[in-house]
């Protein structure tokens, strides 16, 4: 027998998505249980984003979130794109009045579990058998089995699907439309020991493949490297990435500053996106309905986006009754999401190169040479990297 209880919002996945709309849920009185298949340590040592919009910064400062990133956070005026052996900056401050900041995703995880905890919230971590149904009727039910082997059915008002690509939630919305764009490259991305020798990223477009200089902290950097599709990281030894590194950021008198390695992978590159965001009592949030390729770095904050206007709009379901903006949650969620998709799809094809395709090397060259040069054109990068449209969580 199952141990049976009841919850306001039922939440599947502990990643930014789950965990922000969890927090966001608590500051407006509503109750959540959030389940989790993997371990908290699993969770909060997962490599991934680490770029963040105003938009994001404010929202997790709003979340109670926000204290160690205060303080840790690197805000950043704007990036460098590099071609041709030219460094131009973007300054999204003087072009926008917005700035960035990086703050890696595994710390923000960290943050806001340990949030949730402090308050004394429930999130069941190594769960299996996590299941939903009942969607269609006002008392959806999260069924799991607990790490110590205990089974549970949860009743719940609505149930959150924050359960990434790969996870559960998707499939139970019928009738889904599928867009998707798949690229012939992927990312293989290094962590390293080593103090970034550039004081903010730098987008570098070279005829050996793309690089992206990000980092960390003051002593830890995170690069990325253009490579096939198909490439093994087997054949990537750290000497092979470092060279290819120095090759591709190169300028006279300036080198990429080298360390230990300690973290090395291999990031497909996909657009995807799956609507409507909902299905009756269901509603889908993050790379559970959508992904982009990581250049421009918009996937963590297009998650964290759609916590906020979901715990908006389940406040007013819950709370006063008014379904109008969970109805608006899927059409307010894709409209930001298409454009954050557009600029994704517009940075990769601008930065990454084709073999043997010299009409798109020369077209790559006309967009760079464009948006470095032309204040409007540099106008509308810095708007949509600082963060279109971000929403706001006012409680
Ligand atoms: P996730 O972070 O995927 O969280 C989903 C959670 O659900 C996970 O914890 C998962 O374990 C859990 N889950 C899955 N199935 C179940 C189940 N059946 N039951 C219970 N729990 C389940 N974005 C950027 O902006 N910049 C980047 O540089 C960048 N780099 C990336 C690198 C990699 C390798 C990947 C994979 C993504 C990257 N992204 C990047 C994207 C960004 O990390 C994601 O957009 C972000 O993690 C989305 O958050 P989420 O909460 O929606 O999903
Ligand atoms: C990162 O720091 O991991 C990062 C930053 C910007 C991107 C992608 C990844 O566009």
């Amino acid at each position: 027998m199952a141990v049976t209880s009841r919850t306001q919002v039922g939440i599947v996945g502990a990643g930014p998505a789950g965990l922000m709309l969890s927090q966001l849920l608590a500051l407006r009185g509503i109750d959540s249980v959030l389940v989790e298949n993997r371990t908290r340590e699993y969770c909060e040592a997962r490599q991934r984003a680490g770029m963040l919009e105003a938009g994001t910064v404010a929202a997790l400062r709003a979340a109670g979130a926000g204290k160690r990133l205060d303080v840790e956070g690197l805000e950043h005026d704007g990036i460098y794109l590099q071609f041709r052996g030219e460094r131009h900056h973007v300054n999204f401050r003087e072009l926008v009045g917005r700035t960035v900041t990086v703050y890696a995703q595994t710390e923000i995880v960290k943050d806001l579990i340990a949030a949730r905890l402090a308050a004394g919230a429930a999130i069941e971590f190594s769960a299996s058998s996590v299941a939903i149904s009942d969607v269609t009727s006002d008392s959806p039910v999260l069924s799991y089995v607990d790490a110590s082997g205990v089974a549970h059915e949860v009743t719940c008002d609505v149930i959150a699907g924050c359960d990434g690509f790969h996870g559960i939630s998707r499939p139970l919305v019928p009738g889904l439309s599928l867009y998707e764009r798949s690229y012939p490259y992927s990312w293989l991305g290094i962590l390293a020991d080593a103090p970034p020798s550039t004081d903010e990223l730098i987008y570098s477009r070279h005829e050996s493949g793309f690089a992206l200089y990000s980092m960390r902290s003051p002593e830890v950097s995170r690069l990325y490297l253009q490579v096939p599709a198909d490439e093994r990281l087997e054949d990537w030894s750290d000497d092979r990435v470092w060279s290819q590194l120095q090759l591709r950021f190169a300028l006279p008198g300036w080198s990429v500053s080298e360390g230990r390695i300690t973290d090395k992978s291999i990031t497909p590159m996909r657009s995807f996106v799956a609507g409507p965001m909902r299905h009756g009592r269901l509603f889908l949030a993050g790379d559970a309905a959508h992904i982009v390729p990581p250049c421009g770095a918009k996937g963590l904050n297009l998650a964290v986006g759609d916590a906020i206007v979901l715990a908006s709009a389940l406040s007013d379901l819950l709370t006063e009754g008014s379904s109008t903006l969970a109805d608006a949650y899927s059409d307010t969620c894709l409209s930001r999401v298409w454009r954050a998709t557009h600029f994704s799809y517009f940075m990769t094809s601008m930065m990454h190169v084709l073999p043997d395709d010299p009409f798109d090397d020369l077209i790559q060259l006309a967009q760079l040479r464009y948006v470095t040069g032309s204040r409007p054109a540099a106008t509308s990068l810095a708007e949509n990297y600082s963060g279109y449209e971000s929403p706001r969580f006012e409680i």
